[in-house]
């Protein structure tokens, strides 16, 4: 076992307290009123590069929450690996779902439970416990590397693609390399190769100036939530099939090979279905459920509002309503297109008793990685040399925006070496990461530091 795998083990409970200690800050970046816990992220993580042996640890300041950088370059030969992660998390809501406080990380079972624990925190620290390996017992780091850290990720990542921008020579590497999937299973080392993109959207509907009496105005007035339900409705077909004029005119159709490749994945949908308690799955016509997640696009409405929400019934004709949907893109898909696509078929479908309006969020261009890339070769070694079991290559459904501009911008392909499972509950109540993958993780970014020059071609 060389010096680095042995630091690992060695320290495995220092580094698990240390990860702790960052699941308890409460860096939620949608809520401004948490503005100075991502800050305090961004501290703790600042003091950690520098603490671990790393140079020129710099906090950019941004118009939203800070960007951290930080690197390690001995020698210009060597491939350069720029890692990335963000240290901001979820909103804990609905908070009184969870069985122990979000930001108290609990210990259970082998998995520690906290916001945060598997996306990204947990994840995105194994790789600075990795470099510590290698800088702290005096062992040659055989990759140059470079870090990028940021707060803004759940948000869709509004200032990192103009600082990427402002900062190519900064960030100039080979790859990145970023924690932030999942693996197909547990004990199950997987290399994602192909993320979604994501258009999300609100459509807001206003009827009368006010709200109503349901009896003394229904009937004789437009109501704004029958209105935007209906409009909904008429966006998917029985099928599942998205209905927006030129949805899929450049969704790149499923080959023979790629339906294979699926095909061969260990999926069933039985367990599948008993984990979430459901009789029947749902999605579009002729695709099996691993194509629907992550091969296929999709549209879903994430929130609904209008009228009287509250206990009881309260007789009412509402003068608002509104929702809020999310599509996820395959390539070759846009989402500025998509977005203006979206619009234009809703205003279409809006009567002239009510006004509609769609007010577009973040988006993100969906990616596929080559599976001929040597940089997914070295990767998949590393996993098997820790995991020692074959690694599977999949899709996967989520969006990380910002993989498609490290390669439009900087030119290189990203190596998705996710630690997480689709268990890790990454946005729901009670998520947690296991402390074994935690352990693995640091240990197979640290192979894959040690093999990767060999694969240089
Ligand atoms: N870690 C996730 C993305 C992910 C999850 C990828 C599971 C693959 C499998 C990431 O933090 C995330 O949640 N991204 C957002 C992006 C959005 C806010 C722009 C997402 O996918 O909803
Ligand atoms: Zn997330």
């Amino acid at each position: 076992m060389s010096d680095s795998q042995k630091y690992i083990d060695d320290n495995i409970d220092a580094f698990q307290e240390q990860l702790f200690d960052l699941l308890r800050i409460p860096s939620v970046s949608t809520n401004p009123t948490r503005k100075p816990d991502v800050l305090k992220a961004a501290e703790f993580l600042i003091d950690q590069l520098k603490k671990i042996g790393l140079d020129d640890v710099t906090l950019h300041k941004t118009k939203g929450h800070p960007i951290i950088t930080a690197q390690k370059i001995t020698d210009d030969s060597k491939p350069t690996v720029l890692i990335y992660g963000h240290y901001d998390v979820q909103p804990p809501d609905p908070e009184e779902l969870w069985d122990t406080p979000p930001f108290e990380p609990t210990v259970k079972n082998g998995r520690v439970y906290a916001r945060g624990a598997s996306d990204d925190k947990g994840q995105s620290f194994t790789h600075i416990k990795s470099v510590e390996s290698f800088l702290k017992t005096g062992t040659d780091l055989p990759v140059n590397v470079k870090f990028i850290l940021e707060g803004e990720e759940e948000i869709g990542s509004p200032n990192l693609i103009p600082f990427i921008e402002e900062n190519k020579d900064l960030l100039e590497c080979d790859m990145v390399l970023i924690s932030d999937t999942a693996m197909f299973g547990e004990d199950q080392p997987s290399i994602t190769y192909g993320l979604r993109g994501l258009a999300y959207m609100e459509i807001h509907v206003t009827g009368p100036n006010r709200d109503l009496h349901s009896g003394v105005y229904g009937g004789a007035v437009e109501n704004p939530v029958n209105v935007l339900t209906e409009i909904i409705a008429q966006l998917k077909d029985k099928d599942g099939v998205i209905q927006i004029e030129g949805f899929y005119d450049d969704v790149e159709p499923m080959t023979p090979e790629m339906r294979e490749a699926y095909k061969k994945l260990p999926h069933d949908d039985e367990p599948y279905k008993k984990d979430l308690q459901l009789e029947a799955l749902h999605g579009e016509k002729g695709y099996s459920t691993l194509e629907r997640a992550s091969a296929r696009p999709t549209l879903d409405v994430n929130g609904i509002w209008g009228g009287y929400q509250k206990a009881g019934a309260k007789t009412v004709l509402p003068g608002k309503a509104g929702a809020k949907v999310s599509m996820r893109l395959v390539p070759d898909q846009d989402p500025e297109k998509i977005a203006e696509l979206f619009e234009k078929h809703v205003k279409s479908l809006a009567p002239d008793t009510v006004t509609v309006d769609v007010v577009p969020h973040h988006g993100g261009h969906p990616v596929v990685i080559d599976l001929n890339y040597y940089g997914l070769k070295a990767a998949a070694q590393a996993f098997e040399d820790v995991y020692e079991k074959n690694v599977l290559f999949a899709r996967e459904g989520g969006s990380i925006p910002i993989v498609a501009d490290f390669k439009k911008i900087l030119g290189v392909n990203s190596i998705l070496m996710g630690f997480g499972l689709t268990r890790d509950a990454l946005h729901s109540p009670n998520e947690s990461f296991s402390l074994k993958d935690f352990h693995r993780g640091i240990k197979t970014s640290a192979r894959f530091f040690e093999i990767l020059p060999d694969f240089k071609e």
